[in-house]
């Protein structure tokens, strides 16, 4: 049975991406309505409990993975979190893996961001109002991501401390060119929706973390030296989310600040 305890805290928030647009341990789920000064959140906020610990878990991508990752409301999504007392939120994503030891089905927990996006609404700094210069040195909430290593070593999950994500533009995947580039600029993994969710995230004081699940080799790179396999990255991408939930089951259990 949950204890009284844990459900004094504040809900743990976490965003899933492409293969993870519903949690299957987030039980007595229900939808929450939330209204943000933003417009809508990609769906409505699922509130439930992981093994008795509230949880607030929302699709990135939306019901039926509708949005691409430049129209995602990631200001709207945030907001909503905010709004239902989440403090501590994990992102689940789905990464190219560009450093050699980054293959197919390993799984990061990332701590540099560097942004390649651009016309995405970035700030919650309003237009006209004193402009909010946050510190960005370490974009990753060190308390959250201990807690992700944590949890992975008590689910027995073999995850990898550490490394540098580029957050394209998107929709469309790299050249294999592009991927040599962000390696020149010290990235190890490739992904669309990192940013601006991790600087907005900071914005609003969250302590925010990020899984980065690895589906494919980045373009030009290991198996996809001639071309980037759809059917293969689905394939991954299932049975590594099964891992990702293991590592979820065991997050609850850890407390975070
Ligand atoms: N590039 C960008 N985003 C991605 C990739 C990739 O190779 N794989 C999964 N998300």
């Amino acid at each position: 049975m949950p204890s009284k305890m844990k459900n004094s805290r504040t809900p743990l928030g976490i965003i899933g991406g492409s293969g993870l647009a519903r949690l299957d341990n987030l039980k007595a789920a229900r939808k929450v309505a939330v209204q943000t000064p933003y417009g809508r959140p990609s769906a409505a906020p699922l509130s439930g409990t992981i093994r008795g610990h509230k949880t607030v878990f929302l699709t990135r991508h939306g019901d039926g993975h509708v949005f691409a990752p430049h129209e995602i409301n990631y200001r709207a999504n945030l907001w909503a979190l905010r709004a239902v007392k989440v403090k501590d939120v994990i992102s689940i994503a789905t990464v190219g893996g560009i450093r050699a030891d980054l293959g197919p089905g390993t799984i990061v927990v990332p701590d540099q961001i560097i942004d390649y996006t651009w016309g995405r609404a970035s700030t919650f700094s309003p237009v006209g109002k004193r402009v909010m210069h946050i510190d960005f040195t370490h974009p990753y909430c060190e308390s959250m991501r201990r807690r992700l290593l944590a949890a992975a070593s008590a689910a027995g999950e073999g995850i990898v401390a550490g490394g540098t994500y580029a957050a394209t533009q998107g929709p469309r995947l790299e050249s294999a060119a592009e991927i040599d580039r962000l390696e020149r600029d010290g990235s190890d993994m490739v992904g669309m929706t990192g940013m601006p969710e991790t600087a907005l995230a900071r914005e609003l004081g969250l302590c925010y973390a990020a899984i980065a699940v690895v589906v494919n080799h980045a373009a030009g790179r290991g198996a996809s030296a001639r071309a980037i396999s759809h059917a293969d990255i689905e394939d991954v991408s299932r049975r590594a989310m099964a891992r990702v939930q293991r590592i979820l089951d065991k997050v609850v259990d850890i407390d975070g600040r």
